[in-house]
């Protein structure tokens, strides 16, 4: 999916390379350093790149942090604020319908700087750079989308989650850069919490690439240096500068599972503690991305993530916060994701999204009249049944970190879709570590509703239910995939999820990512894969397309899996 759909008609890798030789005072590199790291001049303050974020028809926010020293607390920069110009346009020469301003970058936020420009014009490509002193950060590109209530041909958009540093490289992020998308979604753990050689694949003993700090954060400076580790990747930088992007936090953004007001077990137990924590994540999550929400007050004890972001009228992306207000895990708020099936699951207390998010989101889903409304949100929506699904040697084994844990919201939230009778629901997913469409049923096999796990599953293996809606679930983009390299299956053989009716696709060995064209008739969804563990310059190492999801205008759930071309 090369195709040039930009206004302009650029090509956009030139302009990067361009755009990095224009910069002037700061010699800056083009070409990714060791580990996938870029080194910049001493005392560069662009170290981290920049971002544009949320676009709307006549602004678009955007974003850089003065980072000298990305991996100090302070980042190099001290308690002094700075003033950091920007400028806009519509080539990359700065010359036509430039605009531009000033920001101070204060210490108290971590030398961000957020610029929410207006005055653009709708469905439109720019260029975009930050000036402090003498120094020119890189050149970004970004869009608006079209006006409220036009219409537009053709989208395009990545869908990525799970990007743990150690367990791999970040090819996927420059594939997606390659595939010059008209925006990309980061669906949650951008970062993780862990420290170096915590979280790696079985086969590693060794990280991929190191942390160089042997505890998890706690403070906002130690949030913000994982950010700057995480942030110095030269492929992540390039895609940042290709297109505009919305994100949500998953639970490492923060903390291991976390749910409101705790921490998911593995981090501190003790639930004030516990918040401080999650206030310097949250300052740092808001300080580190193009975001368009309220800044909050240092140390938010929380922050309202949940929003909407329209293309025209041909797609509407309802970005949803499913950390801060959910219920605990049940199965005794284990910190380990799966287990067997415990009536908690069921309860009617129970709840992801909370009371308010639940009902801005119906009503939302109520009020779309866009061709095509996703729902960007974290865990695996529909439920897996890990005995049928997997092929897991025990009996009836759910995720309780996923929807299947909260089964009374979802039913909540299927009734909501169905009666909203939105049309094209689809719901993305990041989280699982697995490439995975789903159909999404009116209802799924209830253990609750069966004498006994092995009837349920029994019923589970010829599930019949009406469609409502198509969920598609993007692989990591780096972290541990599940079931390959010795993974929690590796024994009981190839993992599959061929026995379960509502999966019509499945591909559980590789990283991965989604690549969604969206047109009006249909959103075919080419799932990109490798093995990021492995660099992109071996085969395996290398992205490749695998199959592609065709979802049909007025067809509820997936219409076709096609192979690579
Ligand atoms: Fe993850």
């Amino acid at each position: 999916m090369t195709d040039d759909n930009s206004s302009s008609g650029l090509d956009r890798r030139s302009f990067l390379v361009l755009g990095a030789a224009a910069t002037g005072a700061v010699l800056v590199p083009a070409a990714p350093a060791l580990a996938g790291r870029i080194s910049r001049a001493e005392g560069d303050v662009f170290t981290l790149g920049v971002a544009s974020g949320d676009p709307l028809p006549h602004s678009v926010i955007l974003w850089t942090r003065l980072a000298p020293k990305p991996l100090e607390l302070d980042g190099g920069m001290g308690t002094a604020s700075a003033t950091v110009e920007w400028e806009i346009a519509t080539d990359e020469a700065f010359t036509q319908n430039r605009l531009s301003g000033s920001d101070e970058a204060t210490a108290t936020f971590g030398h961000s700087v957020h610029v929410d420009v207006k005055g653009l014009a709708p469905d439109t490509w720019y260029y975009f750079r930050f000036k402090h002193g003498s120094q020119l950060s890189p050149t970004g590109r970004t869009r608006t989308t079209p006006e409220l209530g036009s219409t537009m041909s053709r989208l395009v958009v990545g869908q990525t989650s799970c990007a743990n540093w150690q367990s791999g490289h970040y090819q996927l992020y420059a594939d997606l850069a390659d595939q010059e998308p008209d925006y990309w979604l980061a669906l949650g753990d951008y970062i993780y919490e862990y420290s170096n050689k915590q979280y790696m694949r079985p086969a590693q003993t060794e990280p991929t690439r190191a942390i160089p700090w042997k505890t998890e954060p706690f403070t906002i400076g130690e949030y913000r240096r994982q950010y700057g580790l995480y942030r110095s990747d030269a492929d992540l930088q390039k895609l940042h500068a290709v297109a505009p992007y919305s994100v949500i936090w998953d639970d490492h953004e923060v903390d291991n599972n976390f749910t409101a007001g705790k921490s998911g077990g593995d981090g501190q137990k003790d639930r004030i503690k516990f918040l401080a924590r999650r206030a310097a994540g949250f300052q740092a999550f808001w300080e580190n991305h193009a975001i368009r929400i309220t800044q909050p007050k240092p140390k938010p004890k929380s922050m309202t993530i949940y929003r909407q972001i329209d293309w025209g009228t041909l797609a509407t992306f309802l970005m949803l916060d499913g950390r801060q207000y959910r219920s605990d895990q049940p199965g005794n708020n284990t910190p380990n994701d799966f287990g067997k099936w415990v009536a908690a699951m069921a309860s009617p207390k129970a709840t992801m999204l909370g009371a308010t998010q639940e009902k801005w989101l119906a009503q939302q889903l109520q009020d779309s009249t866009s061709k095509w409304t996703f729902i960007g949100q974290q865990t695996v929506f529909s439920s897996v049944n890990g005995s049928v699904g997997l092929g897991i040697p025990a009996d009836g084994l759910y995720n309780y970190d996923s929807w299947d844990g909260y089964w009374k919201p979802r039913e909540r939230l299927t009734a909501a879709i169905k009666s909203s009778q939105v049309r094209n629901p689809v719901i993305l997913t990041g989280d699982f570590h697995c490439n995975l469409a789903f159909d999404v049923l009116e209802s799924w096999p209830n253990p609750k509703d069966f004498p006994s796990m092995a009837e349920c599953i029994k019923a589970t293996l010829t599930w019949d239910r009406p469609k409502v809606a198509a969920e598609l679930a993007a692989g990591a983009i780096s972290s541990p995939t599940f079931f390959g390299e010795g993974g929690i299956v590796a024994a009981a053989g190839p993992p599959t999820l061929a026995k379960t009716p509502w999966a019509p696709y499945g591909e559980l060995l590789n990283n991965g990512y989604v690549l969604h064209e969206i047109t009006p008739e249909s959103d075919r969804a080419q799932f990109r894969i490798c093995q990021a563990l492995k660099p992109v310059t071996t085969p395996e190492g290398t992205p490749r397309a695998d199959k592609t999801v065709v979802i049909v205008d007025g067809v509820a759930g997936v219409s076709e899996v096609l192979d690579p071309a």
